[in-house]
């Protein structure tokens, strides 16, 4: 019973993985950056139109992304793909964060496939955001930190 148990989870998780490279796997399985930030001086909440949202933390410190986090309920590229943004982003400057596309997200991932391509849209959307929300706030411009149906 437990053999057939443990056979019929193998089986699905092939499933679930099917069209997925090594890096996308190895990304979903063991995210980095997990979490929140206590002390963070942007926080924004980014819904994508599946439904999805990403939720990231930043703490800037002289200009830097010193420490970057997110939490997300969306789907396992959702994780990988914010996982990459937050690691491709952290010790950058916002500039250089800013310079962070989809498109080098698919590459990472040896492309994603079709029907997650919007998952690496919306981890740079929310990075994005981010970096534009600690801006607006530095500049006397609260905003909410709030966006829906973004992409
Ligand atoms: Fe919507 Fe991944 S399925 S962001």
């Amino acid at each position: 019973m437990t053999e057939e148990i443990d056979r019929l989870v193998q089986e699905l998780q092939e499933e679930l993985l099917r069209g997925y490279s090594e890096r996308l796997k190895d990304e979903f399985l063991s995210p980095q950056n997990l979490g929140r930030i206590k002390d963070s001086n942007s926080h924004v909440s980014v819904t994508g139109v599946c439904g999805d949202t990403i939720e990231m933390d930043l703490l800037i410190r002289d200009g830097t992304i010193h420490d970057i986090k997110f939490m997300t309920d969306g789907c396992g590229p959702t994780i990988a793909c914010a996982s990459y943004v937050t690691r491709a982003a952290k010790g950058r400057t916002l500039e250089e964060a800013l310079q962070i596309t989809p498109e080098d997200v698919d590459t990472y991932f040896e492309g994603l496939p079709e029907e997650h391509k919007h998952c690496a849209k919306l981890s740079v959307m929310t990075l994005r955001a981010a970096i534009e929300n600690y801006r607006s706030k530095s500049a006397g411009t609260t905003k909410s930190g709030k966006v829906k149906g973004f992409l």
